[in-house]
């Protein structure tokens, strides 16, 4: 795992150049996107990449790590309508080739395992953008999920309810699994709020009470983190 401290203007546009060039790598590179505050920049200059002719989407296949459940894609408040906002409607990636969870539909299991097979028949992900709660999370695998956990329904904890602000109880979710299958990793932490969590991640013990610190483990993982979320 490699760890880079930079300012966070350097840190997002070190990201998108790393998105950039896996995507490049490959005719047909699967990239897993987040969502997020963290991530708007690094979605603005990707667009912005996008429009100075340095990136083409139309050959990326996305899948996006979660979604609340009870709201349908089309829902304003959906991290499908985030993406459309803030990223897919700006570049050219192409509908047939995005990929999220549904979390409108009630048949929950089939939604996930269907997920889990699409994310296989599609050769697996190439790269996994991450984003981090102030709990550990990563996508929705709140503390306490396993190591080996795939896309399931989850139970949101009280404390990430509050700092999303949302009322939703529960949601779908890739799990720490499906993740860590991912041959690539790009986590971003910004800010002061983060720092706390950061110092525990990076130092602390490895294990389910802190589903980011497993990332530890994964080969191919880099954490662009600025100096705030860095201090500790
Ligand atoms: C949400 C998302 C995560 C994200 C996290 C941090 O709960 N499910 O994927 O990483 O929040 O969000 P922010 O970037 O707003 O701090």
């Amino acid at each position: 795992m490699k760890v880079l401290v930079l300012s966070k203007r350097e840190a997002v546009e070190r990201a998108a150049l790393e998105v950039v060039k896996r995507i490049k790598r490959k005719k047909r590179s699967v990239i897993g996107f987040a969502t997020g505050k963290t991530m708007i920049p690094l979605y603005r200059e990707l667009v912005r990449l996008y429009r100075a002719g340095k990136v083409d989407f139309s050959k990326v296949v996305s899948f996006n790590l979660d979604e609340y459940v009870g709201l349908s894609s089309n829902d304003k408040r959906s991290f499908r309508n985030y993406m459309n906002r803030n990223f897919f409607s700006k570049v050219n990636i192409k509908e047939k080739n995005i990929n999220f969870l549904d979390g409108g539909r009630r048949n929950w299991r089939s939604v996930c395992r269907d997920y889990e097979k699409r994310i296989k028949s599609s050769g697996g992900i190439d790269l996994q953008i991450l984003g981090i709660g102030r709990n550990g999370h990563i996508g929705f695998n709140e503390p306490g999920s396993g190591e080996k956990s795939r896309t399931r329904k989850v139970k949101l904890s009280a404390m990430t309810r509050t700092i999303n602000g949302v009322k939703f109880r529960e949601a779908l979710t890739m799990g720490i699994g499906t993740i860590m299958d991912a041959r690539g990793i790009v986590l971003l932490a910004f800010g002061k709020e983060k720092e706390e969590i950061m110092k525990k991640v990076l130092e602390g013990r490895v294990g389910r009470e802190l589903p980011a610190s497993f990332l530890r483990r994964h080969k191919d993982a880099i954490f662009f983190i600025d100096r705030e979320a860095a201090q500790k």
